[in-house]
């Protein structure tokens, strides 16, 4: 044997003798369909179509497929996992998230599932996973094993997904038993100094002693700028706790790690995260008007509309040229009425404060079309999922009115959730016991010169499993109608059951068609948002059925891989966006969010909020915060209420954005504003700080002599046409040009 082959060989077998995991992510077989059989380790899979993990099923050939799918793998579990392990306790299998609903099996043995009782159909999605002590018989050391996945998909993207390093088997080490807390809240005062809380802590039988190294580097020049080191000894109900303060911050990205390193096994444990830095502006005491520059209503519908203005309080309304049947309230700012004749009215709005006047020319257009700007407001879904109630909603449109309406937010939307299980003894849909009377609390958001926005099916049941519009069609719109409803989210769901197993383009407008034909009858303008996730291309046809907006894509959730993969792909539905009609790629995940009873940070870091925020107002989206409003921090609100962002999101024109340079590590996005001026956004999507210089003759913007950085609300200077700018990891540069 060769010298060079034997050293290759030692080296094989020392690397699986040292193997710390067994990555998980090639290899798998799967079938739709549903069957206990294919639990078994001896079911021959052979015929299965071979499937990449990394993404859902229906990006591989079963597209709009809801129901069961199976997914199996065949591995061999070294011995030697164990052998060079330091704990010997655990095994932990992890594969991606599943959507919906989940079962894992190990050589036939049931391990984990996530959903309550037997009904697998209830689960929701999360991380797919199972944790087995390494003495159970399921595991069968250094032989082949079988790995059997059962799901169960209600809607929209469905199986297993994730990132590469999310699908492994590893042993539990003594550091997987700790934790680095980093939930808690920064605290700052001002822009300049910042204080936290972390805890390391443990809720095992392990005791733990070692040292805690916190660090802030600079990512734009490396430079460690703080670091302190402490004994930090934990054991359960014994957390080690420290507050850390720093000072003499710049208004820009750090980069925070937290390292715990155990005495005795000598491992690690490390966090990091990026603290939080405040870009816009403070809003100025004298008078400012915000918002959009149209407002469309239908005539002979209720009129409501409420000026959006900022300014010392108190501040006084005066509006002159309103059409007839319209009254203003001087005090609040909320025009009320109808207006009877189609027409395009201008007219003058002054805001005044002890310090001074704002003016603004506003047109109030009366005709077809509504929603002529992206809609601005908040929904539940994000922030409580099925747990939503009337209080929580109260609190959500208080804030919104004393916080957020000032910039133009408007919209208080209720998801899935608010429906009893069985309709009245007429047939009309009512309310659970969480929502006792709509219609005071549709009074109640009217009241602070709010829109009021509900939730509901095509299909007999919503996702949530709550009632459906199904053919009760006119009789819920005319129920919301009488509620003073304002906006309808309409959520495909299980109309999947109604629908024929691969829809036509036909077939995926009729539910569309027919709720619209029923919101037609009544007095009401009401806001129209499909939710299909863009099955069968919707954005193609969306708006010429009547759809206000229309979501592109599955559902997001609150992490970076979710956020910039919808964000960044939504090219193809550009050319769509129109006054009236916009793209809709789903709620945003800012603030703090938990689709449930339990709400955390947003698990964006700022640049990434950032760059949410950004992206989001160049594609004209709707804009609907999805976090707990009753928490808002001040990084949050300071991020929800930069009004030359929103003005983006909010111009008239009503165009997306375009892609026009695509590069490895960085997108420059441009979007066309009413006024001939653009907005643009460079987009910094690699993992470490870039120094960007763009040349703004290649794009052919070179004409432009006034370069805004629209989050510092600041002039910029130009070299040559040649703009420089640093931008950190996953964060953006908003810029507006002009003449
Ligand atoms: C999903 C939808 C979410 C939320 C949820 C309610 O289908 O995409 O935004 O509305 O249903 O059950």
């Amino acid at each position: 044997m060769k010298k060079s082959i034997l050293l290759a060989l030692l080296l094989v077998v020392f690397a699986t003798a040292s193997a710390q995991n067994i990555p998980l992510l090639k290899g798998w077989k799967f079938t739709t369909g549903d069957s206990p059989e294919w639990a078994n380790p001896a079911f021959n899979d052979q015929n299965w179509q071979a499937i990449n993990v990394q993404k859902s099923w229906e990006a591989q050939g079963h597209q709009n497929y809801d129901g069961f799918g199976w997914y199996r793998l065949h591995v061999v579990i070294p011995s030697s996992l164990k052998a060079s392990a330091y704990l010997k306790d655990s095994l932990r299998i992890e594969l991606g998230h599943a959507d919906d609903g989940y079962a894992v099996y190990l050589n036939g043995h049931l391990l984990n599932q996530n959903f309550k009782g037997d009904n697998i159909q209830k689960g929701r999605y999360g991380p797919c996973k199972a944790l087995l002590a390494t003495q159970n018989p399921a595991i069968l050391w250094d032989k082949d094993n079988v790995i059997a996945v059962r799901i169960f998909d209600t809607g929209g993207d469905g199986g297993l997904y994730g990132e590469p390093k999310q699908f492994n088997a590893e042993m539990l080490d003594v550091v997987d038993y700790a934790r680095i807390n980093t939930d808690g809240d920064f605290d700052y005062s001002d822009q300049k100094s910042l204080s936290k809380s972390v805890k390391v802590e443990t809720n095992s039988q392990y005791q733990y002693k070692g040292k805690l190294y916190f660090t802030v580097t600079d990512p734009a020049t490396d430079k460690l700028i703080y670091s302190k080191t402490d004994d930090a000894a934990f054991a359960t109900k014994k957390a080690f706790e420290k507050r850390y303060e720093l000072k003499d911050l710049a208004p820009k990205s750090y980069t925070l790690t937290y390292t715990f390193i155990d005495d005795r096994s000598g491992k690690k444990l490390i966090k990091t995260e990026h603290a939080p830095y405040i870009l816009t502006p403070e809003t100025s005491k004298k008078p400012r008007i915000n918002g959009a520059d149209i407002y469309g209503q239908q005539p002979g519908h209720p009129f409501l509309y409420k000026i959006p203005a900022t300014g010392v309080k108190p501040l006084k309304f005066e509006v002159s040229g309103l059409p007839q049947g319209l009254t203003l309230d001087k005090a609040t700012g909320v025009i009320t009425g109808t207006v009877t004749k189609r027409a395009a009215y201008p007219v003058q709005i002054n805001v005044s404060n002890s310090l001074g006047v704002a003016r603004k020319k506003f047109i109030i257009k009366i005709g077809d079309e509504i929603g002529l700007t992206p809609a601005l407001g908040w929904n539940s879904w994000n922030a409580f999922g099925l747990s939503v109630n009337d209080a929580r909603v109260r609190v959500a449109a208080k804030n919104i009115s004393d916080k957020l309406s000032g910039h133009g937010w408007s919209y208080v939307n209720i998801d899935d959730g608010w429906e009893a299980e069985k309709r009245g003894d007429d047939g009309a849909i009512v309310p659970n016991e969480k929502f006792p009377d709509m219609k005071a609390l549709s009074d109640y958001i009217h009241g602070l010169g709010l829109k009021f926005g509900i939730y509901s099916s095509p299909g007999p049941m919503t996702c949530g499993r709550y009632l459906g519009s199904y053919q009760h069609e006119d009789q819920d719109a005319q129920t919301y109608a009488n509620w003073g409803v304002d906006y309808l989210k309409y959520d495909w769901c299980y109309y999947g059951d109604i629908a024929p197993a691969s829809p036509t383009i036909d077939e995926y407008k009729k539910p569309y068609q027919v709720m619209r034909a029923s919101l037609d009858k009544t007095n009401r303008d009401i806001f129209y948002s499909l939710c299909q996730y863009g099955m069968g291309e919707s954005w193609n046809w969306a708006g010429e059925i009547g759809g206000n907006s229309w979501r592109t894509t599955g559902d997001i959730v609150d992490t970076w891989t979710s956020m910039s993969s919808i964000g960044f792909n939504q090219l193809m539905a550009s050319p769509h966006a129109r006054p009236g009609h916009f793209n809709d790629p789903d709620m945003l995940i800012v603030g703090k969010v938990g689709w449930g009873d339990n709400q955390h940070n947003t698990r964006l870091t700022p640049d990434e909020q950032y760059t949410h925020i950004s992206l989001w107002s160049l594609l004209a989206s709707p804009l609907l915060i999805g976090c707990d409003l009753g928490q808002l921090d001040r990084f949050t609100l300071n991020l929800l209420t930069n009004d030359e962002v929103l003005a983006i999101n909010q111009d008239i024109l009503g165009k997306q954005a375009a892609r026009v340079l695509t590069k490895d590590d960085y997108l420059i996005y441009v979007k066309d504003l009413h006024d001939g001026s653009k907005a643009v956004g460079i987009f910094n999507i690699s993992d470490n700080y870039k120094n960007i210089t763009v040349d703004l003759n290649n794009l052919g913007l070179g004409h432009f002599t006034t370069i805004r950085d629209v989050w510092r609300q600041k002039n910029l200077a130009l070299n040559n046409k040649a703009l420089k700018t640093g931008i950190p990891s996953h964060a953006v540069t908003l810029l507006k040009l002009s003449n």
